[in-house]
């Protein structure tokens, strides 16, 4: 199957990491959709994207974190695109630093996890049945390694919501060990922000975008996690498929983040 003729779910597509994982399928050929609660990032990802792919971008609003609101987003998207071939998902928030948890409320712990968690396994109950019974098909998970780690004070929701999306992961790859699709994670412990908005240690989105637009097009590889902590294991762990990927290359000062 050519990447023209591949349909992408990008979910959280139009955020920081989504976009540029969106604008390198795109550049790929591969037709990409992507569902966003919020039109005005969905305009905001069509002025960013490469001019001569508009025509293969599909956006929806939609809110995927809610079963009756995921249901809609895909009976639209069906309607839009006709099929899926691959999901791509990137739910969640960039950051979060509230307070250590004495000073938080249940409503903002309830937030974290309908962002990060429920989000993701709403989306993945609603779109999975699209793509799980095709070996030519793929669903890759982009994670953060905040879930392993109080990152610095004040931020230990973040902590709670990316350690139960590692888990959610983690019980998806042993409760469907045989399933056909390719079942990927890729685990990111560091930073990831526009070039404009760069810090050290941080990685260019457009940069992780490309990697993880090449490990969708091989699908070469599943149930695995590719653990990314610095720009040069976007090359050594995504695009060369280092075996030795797993787990924590080590890479020097990266900052972890998210
Ligand atoms: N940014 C980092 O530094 C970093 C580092 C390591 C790992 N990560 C991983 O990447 C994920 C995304 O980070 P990001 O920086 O791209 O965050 P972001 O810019 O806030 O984007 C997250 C996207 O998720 C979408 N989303 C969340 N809930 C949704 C829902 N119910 N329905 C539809 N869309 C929903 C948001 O869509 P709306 O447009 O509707 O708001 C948004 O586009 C994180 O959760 C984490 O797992 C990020």
């Amino acid at each position: 199957m050519s990447n023209t003729s591949r349909v992408v779910l990008a979910l959280g597509g139009a955020g920081t990491v989504g976009s540029g994982i969106v604008k390198a399928l795109l550049d790929k050929g591969f037709k990409v959709a992507v569902i966003s609660r919020d039109s005005s990032r969905l305009d905001r990802l069509r002025t960013f994207i490469s001019p001569s792919t508009k025509e293969n971008l599909t956006t929806i609003v939609g809110d995927v974190g809610s079963e009756e609101g995921a249901e809609l987003a895909k009976q639209a998207l069906l309607e839009a695109v006709g099929k899926v071939t691959d999901i791509v998902s990137s739910l969640g928030f960039s950051w979060w630093q509230g307070g250590p948890p004495h000073t938080q409320s249940v409503k903002e712990l309830q937030w974290v996890m309908e962002t990060l968690l429920f989000s993701t396994f709403v989306s993945w109950k609603t779109f999975f049945p699209l793509v799980r019974d095709d070996s030519h098909c793929s669903y890759t998970f982009i994670t953060g390694g905040a879930g392993e780690k109080l990152l610095m004070p004040g931020t230990g929701f973040l902590t709670v919501g990316a350690a139960s999306s590692l888990a959610f992961c983690q019980v998806l790859r042993e409760e469907y060990p045989d399933v056909p699709c390719k079942l990927n994670e890729v685990k990111i412990n560091a930073g990831v922000a526009a070039p404009e908005r760069m810090a050290p240690g941080y990685l260019n989105h457009l940069e992780l975008g490309e990697a993880v637009a090449a490990l969708v097009e091989e699908r070469d590889t599943s149930h695995r996690v590719f653990t990314i902590s610095c720009p040069a294991d976007l090359k050594t762990v995504l695009l060369e498929r280092n075996p030795v990927d797993s787990e924590t290359p080590p890479c020097g000062h990266s900052l972890l983040l998210l």
